[in-house]
């Protein structure tokens, strides 16, 4: 990790900004996969940061006391403020792992997810990473889950493009897309199908960032 990711969650300060944005998409897209998740909802977030994407919904959510929420967040300093926003916002179910998202082992003891968040991530990694994390989120999900992703967009290209075509190619179904003109930002939300491989990949690695 060579990139100050503390330094990075500043960007959510300035108002407006792209990152500002984005995130009250993220949000309102994880109220509408909550929504329409029957109970009991796993939640798994990867690359979590702070969890100010998460953890203010679920504590605006109904029965989100109850989501078993998993963050995972490489970070020691945004895992602990995750930990402290947890408990500051009464969520005892929301269980913050300091470790490393990329590492296949460290999906090894989890139960699959309701909601998968992968915010931030894409961005960062290669497109062979990109891909091979997109393929193996069946492992990592129920059937039917709900998949929230985002990817910035640069001034010649819109890599978005990309991991929307990945997640066809997946077999995943685009519930929603938003891509401002004005703004890099893109958010997606897809649909695990209801067959896919259980199986984690055999590779140790889903993906580094660069
Ligand atoms: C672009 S930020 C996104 C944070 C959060 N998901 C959001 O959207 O606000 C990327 C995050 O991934 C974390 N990170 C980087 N490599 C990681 C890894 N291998 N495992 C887990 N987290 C990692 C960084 O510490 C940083 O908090």
């Amino acid at each position: 990790m060579t990139r100050d990711w503390v330094d990075w969650h500043e960007g959510y300060d300035v108002a407006e900004s792209s990152l500002a944005r984005r995130l009250v998409v993220v949000r309102r897209y994880l109220s509408e996969a909550l929504a329409a998740a029957p109970p009991p909802v796993r939640l798994l977030s990867i690359c979590a940061g702070d969890g100010r994407d998460v953890l203010p919904v679920l504590a605006s959510y109904p029965a989100g006391r109850e989501v078993h929420a998993v963050l995972v967040e490489l970070t020691p300093e945004l895992a602990d403020r995750a930990r402290a926003a947890a408990a500051d916002l009464d969520l005892p179910a929301v269980e913050v792992r300091t470790a490393d998202a990329g590492a296949t082992a460290t999906y090894a003891a989890l139960e699959p997810a309701d909601i998968l968040l992968a915010c931030g991530v894409f961005g960062n990694v290669t497109h062979e990473d990109m891909c091979r994390t997109v393929a193996a989120l069946p492992a990592l999900t129920t059937p039917g889950a709900t998949v929230i992703w985002t990817r910035g967009r640069r001034p010649d290209a819109d890599p978005s493009q990309e991991v929307r075509a990945q997640f066809r190619a997946e077999g995943f179904t685009e519930l929603a897309f938003t891509a401002p003109g004005d703004a890099r930002f893109r958010v997606g939300m897809s649909r695990r199908p209801p067959n896919g491989g259980t199986a984690l990949p055999s590779e140790p690695r889903l993906f580094t960032f660069r």
